[in-house]
């Protein structure tokens, strides 16, 4: 088997991984759902970019932020994920709102943008990422499409969570561990801890990071 049909292969698997999760329950069954992202709300708030900012959520899934920012009057909204059923029950559930909204289907480690970002968020993503050459492929994907001085809110598993979410291996992050896998040409704002509650009960812990690039 020649290595492109190997990384085909598990390209295929991981958007039928995710098709699966989508299809088979609904967004609240979800252990990553949340009603109200606080946190995540506050940190884009805290850019202090305008409502015409770019925004973009990679990853973004079935989550309730883009419809919360566009409720708020952030109006250049994308959502970006690997999964079409993640993507149609998000489409389902901001009804005609959907509309106003970009929504593309795609893998992060490999999609080229037609444009370019204020704001990339990412929560619970590049945790998934455990091999170092998707996520030089991500962080590529990254320094390709944020605009300059643009920023960019993380939030991963930190070491306390557990070792697997949804099923996959993950790597647990601090703001530092962070820092240091995308480099110094983007500073550490702020950051943040979660004590995320999943459907069943459970408690996970998160770790968020504003960087804000501010080189390439
Ligand atoms: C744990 S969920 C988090 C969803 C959302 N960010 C939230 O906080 O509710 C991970 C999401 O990443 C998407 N995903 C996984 N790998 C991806 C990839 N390589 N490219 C784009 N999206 C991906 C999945 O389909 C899923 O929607």
């Amino acid at each position: 088997m020649s290595i492109f049909s190997f990384f085909s292969i598990f390209r295929k698997n991981n958007k039928s991984h995710w098709d699966k999760i989508y299809s088979a329950h609904s967004s609240e069954q979800l252990g990553w759902h949340q009603e109200y992202p606080e946190i995540s709300l506050e940190l884009i708030v805290d850019t202090k970019l305008g409502f015409d900012a770019h925004i973009i959520d990679v990853g973004g899934g079935s989550s309730r932020l883009t419809e919360l920012l566009f409720e708020k009057g952030y109006h250049n909204l994308t959502v970006f994920d690997i999964s079409r059923q993640a993507l149609h029950a998000a489409q389902q559930s901001l009804a005609e709102k959907a509309e106003e909204i970009a929504w593309i289907e795609g893998d992060i480690t490999s999609y080229i943008f037609d444009q370019q970002y204020d704001l990339w968020y990412d929560r619970a993503v590049f945790h998934f990422l455990t091999k170092a050459d998707d996520r030089l492929k991500y962080l590529e994907t990254l320094n390709r499409t944020l605009s300059t001085n643009g920023h960019f809110i993380i939030s991963t598993f930190s070491p306390e969570a557990p070792p697997k979410c949804s099923g996959l291996p993950v790597v647990r992050y601090t703001p530092e561990s962070l820092q240091k896998e995308i480099g110094s040409e983007f500073e550490l704002i702020n950051s943040r801890d979660e004590f995320h509650q999943t459907p069943t009960g459970t408690k996970q812990k998160f770790t968020y990071c504003h960087f804000k690039r501010t080189s390439g």
